[in-house]
C-alpha cells in the first residue's frame, strides 16, 4: 500500500512565491508516488481578523492556484476543509488529550497574539489542534511543509502519541516532510523575517499572480548585502535568499549561479532572476485564468474530492470514538 501525504494552505489572499516553493512544488512531484490528500483550510483562515470578508472567493482562488499549479484531481484528493466536518469533530476529541502547557509553547500562536492584540481568539490557540485532527484523521504518514510548520507537525505528533496512550494504539504518528531547498523563503525587504501573506509591505513578497512589471520592480526593489559578489553565503542572508530563489525558479544550481555572475554586479543579476521568476510563473498564471472561467468544473472537483475525503475520515473518526468508549 502507498503512503499518505496531507497538507494544507489557509485561503487568506495571494499566495506568495514562498508558498509555492515551500510547499506546492514538493506536493507536484509527491502527488505521484503517494496517496496524497491536499486542503484548502478554511477554518483554520477564520483564526485571523477579517478572514471570512470574500471568503468564498478566497476558497476558489486557492482552489484554482491548486490546479494551475499542477495538483491533479485524477491523483490526488483535494477538498476545502470546512466541506468534511469530521475535521472539527475529531478537533474536540484530541482537545482533551492535548496539554495545554504545549499549546502555549507554540511560537505561531505567539507571533499572532502579539500582531492581532485585540483578536486574541480561542482558535488562535487551538489552531494546533485543528491542523493534528487535519493530520491524523487521514491516518497520515508524511506532512509536506515549510519549515515554518515543523512546530505544528511536532505537535501533531504528540498529540498522536498521547491519543494512543490513553485509549490504544489508533492513529500514526505522522512525520514531518521539508526540503531543503526552498523551506524558509525569506522576506525581500528584511531577510531576518520569513516571507508572509500578512506583511503590510507589498515588497516584501512576490506573489503568484503578479505581473511581469511588478516582479522586475520587488525584485530591483529587494535588499541585498553589502559587497559586489554574487556568491551564496549564509552569512549573507539576503543575496542567499535571491540566489535560492534563482536555483529553485531554473535548472541551476547555486553553483552554476556563483559561476554565471562571475564578474557581474547585482543589476544584471537582479534583472536576469526577474526574469527566470516571470518566466517560470508564465504558464502558472495562463492556466489559472482560464480555470477562473470555468467555476463550475473547479466547484465539481472540489465536491467530489470532498466525498472521497469523508470516506476515510468517517472511518478513523468512528474507530477513535469507540477507543474512547463514545456510543
Ligand atoms: P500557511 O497557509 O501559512 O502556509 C502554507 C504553506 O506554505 C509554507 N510557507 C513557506 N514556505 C517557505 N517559505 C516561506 N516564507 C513560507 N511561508 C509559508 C508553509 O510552511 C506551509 O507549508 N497551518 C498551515 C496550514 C495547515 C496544514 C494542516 C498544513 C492546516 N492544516 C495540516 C499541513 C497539514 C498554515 O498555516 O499554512
Amino acid at each position: 500500500m502507498k503512503k499518505r501525504i496531507f497538507s494544507g494552505i489557509r485561503p487568506t489572499g495571494p499566495l506568495h512565491i514562498g508558498n509555492y516553493l515551500g510547499a506546492i512544488k514538493n506536493w507536484l512531484q509527491l502527488q505521484n508516488e503517494y496517496d496524497s490528500v491536499f486542503c484548502i483550510v478554511d477554518l483554520h483562515a477564520l483564526t485571523t481578523p477579517n478572514a471570512s470578508k470574500g471568503l468564498k472567493k478566497k476558497v476558489f482562488d486557492l482552489a484554482t492556484t491548486y490546479l494551475a499549479a499542477g495538483l491533479n484531481p485524477k491523483k490526488c484528493i483535494l477538498f476545502v476543509q470546512s466541506q468534511v466536518p469530521e475535521h472539527t469533530e475529531l478537533t474536540w476529541l484530541l482537545n482533551t488529550v492535548t496539554p495545554i502547557a504545549e499549546l502555549e509553547r507554540m511560537t505561531q500562536f505567539k507571533d499572532k497574539a502579539k500582531e492581532h492584540r485585540s483578536n486574541v481568539n480561542m482558535g488562535l490557540f487551538d489552531y494546533p489542534v485543528l491542523m493534528a485532527a487535519d493530520i491524523l484523521i487521514y491516518q497520515t504518514d508524511l506532512v509536506p511543509v515549510g519549515e515554518d510548520q515543523r512546530q505544528h507537525v511536532e505537535m501533531a505528533r504528540t498529540i498522536a502519541r498521547k491519543f494512543n496512550q490513553t485509549y490504544g494504539a489508533t492513529f500514526k504518528v505522522p512525520e514531518v516532510l521539508i526540503r531543503e531547498q526552498g523551506a524558509k523563503i525569506l522576506a525581500l525587504d528584511n531577510p531576518l523575517k520569513k516571507m508572509s501573506k500578512s506583511s503590510p509591505n507589498l515588497y516584501s513578497r512576490i506573489n503568484l499572480t503578479d505581473s511581469p512589471d511588478e516582479i522586475q520592480e520587488k525584485i530591483k526593489r529587494a535588499i541585498t548585502d553589502s559587497g559586489k559578489e554574487i556568491t551564496y553565503n549564509p552569512q549573507k542572508p539576503a543575496l542567499a535568499n535571491l540566489i535560492t530563489i534563482y536555483s529553485a525558479f531554473s535548472k541551476l544550481s547555486a553553483s552554476q549561479i556563483e559561476k554565471k555572475y562571475q564578474g557581474k554586479g547585482y543589476a544584471q543579476f537582479k534583472t536576469d532572476l526577474a526574469n527566470v521568476i516571470i518566466k517560470a510563473l508564465k504558464p502558472f498564471q495562463a492556466k489559472k485564468k482560464a480555470l477562473e472561467q470555468e467555476p463550475e468544473q473547479v466547484k465539481k472537483i472540489l465536491e467530489q474530492s470532498a466525498k472521497q475525503a469523508q470516506a476515510i475520515a468517517r472511518k478513523n473518526l468512528k474507530e477513535a470514538k469507540q477507543k474512547m468508549g463514545l456510543i
